[in-house]
């Protein structure tokens, strides 16, 4: 993680074209596709957990290695902390042959957030707030649909808690964030810049000390 990371670059210049008609798209269409099994599994056994806790819950998507999710729950010790990241790689810090870690306030479980996400709206979690933290850009112009508001999922994400924090080294990717936050909730919604002096995630660290700008988009 110690190498310098490039400046997003892309083929887009501002917010894009078919964003407003792609969201409209998706909430007129429901996603449907079926869960994996695996990930179906996996989220019963922290159904079980967090049923049992009975605490509000602060979700961590894509949370990388789960150092993210780790300060997290130090810093909201009266919740409980879920990091979900679909690669075992990243994970193996704390997931060895399991796919979930459960210790203290912090859940971590390897699976799919497109499916967790589905699965914790039928089962009404209390969540507190979502981070969404540096996810993958997908800057080219053809890639928006990887992106999470061009994703048909974007809905359906959204319903599951009023504060939404998402987090970013790429200026369109928030500005976008934040058009389809505006677009879908109906409320205005800011964009920040971030002026590290501790990092909440090791991608924030390495795009700092790369010299990146650091935006980050808030609900309130
Ligand atoms: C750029 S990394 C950021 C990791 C971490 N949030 C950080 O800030 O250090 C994006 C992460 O999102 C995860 N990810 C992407 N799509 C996902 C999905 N559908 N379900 C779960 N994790 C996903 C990747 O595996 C990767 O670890």
């Amino acid at each position: 993680m110690s190498n310098a990371s490039s400046i997003v670059t892309s083929n887009q210049t501002g917010v894009h074209n078919d964003l407003e008609s792609s969201i409209k798209k998706h909430l007129a269409n429901p996603f449907r596709k079926p869960y994996r099994p695996f990930s179906a599994e996996i989220f019963h056994q922290a159904n079980e957990i967090i049923s049992d806790a009975n605490l509000p819950v602060i979700l961590d998507s894509g949370c990388g290695t789960g150092e993210s999710s780790f300060i997290l729950s130090e810093q909201n010790q009266d919740a409980l902390v879920i990091g979900i990241d679909k690669s075992e790689k990243r994970l193996d810090k704390f997931i060895s042959d399991e796919s979930i870690y459960n210790e203290n306030n912090l859940i971590l479980i390897r699976a799919d957030v497109i499916d967790i996400w589905r699965m914790i709206k039928q089962s009404n979690w209390n969540i507190k707030k979502h981070y969404l933290l540096y996810p993958n850009p997908w800057p080219k112009k053809d890639q928006l649909k990887r992106r999470w508001h061009g994703h048909p999922v974007f809905p359906e994400m959204l319903s599951l808690c009023n504060q939404i924090e998402l987090r970013t080294n790429w200026q369109i990717y928030a500005e976008e964030f934040k058009f389809a936050l505006e677009l879908v909730v109906g409320e205005s919604v800011s964009i920040e810049t971030i002026n590290a002096d501790s990092f909440i995630s090791p991608f924030e660290k390495k795009y700092y000390e790369s010299g990146h700008e650091l935006y980050r988009v808030v609900t309130s």
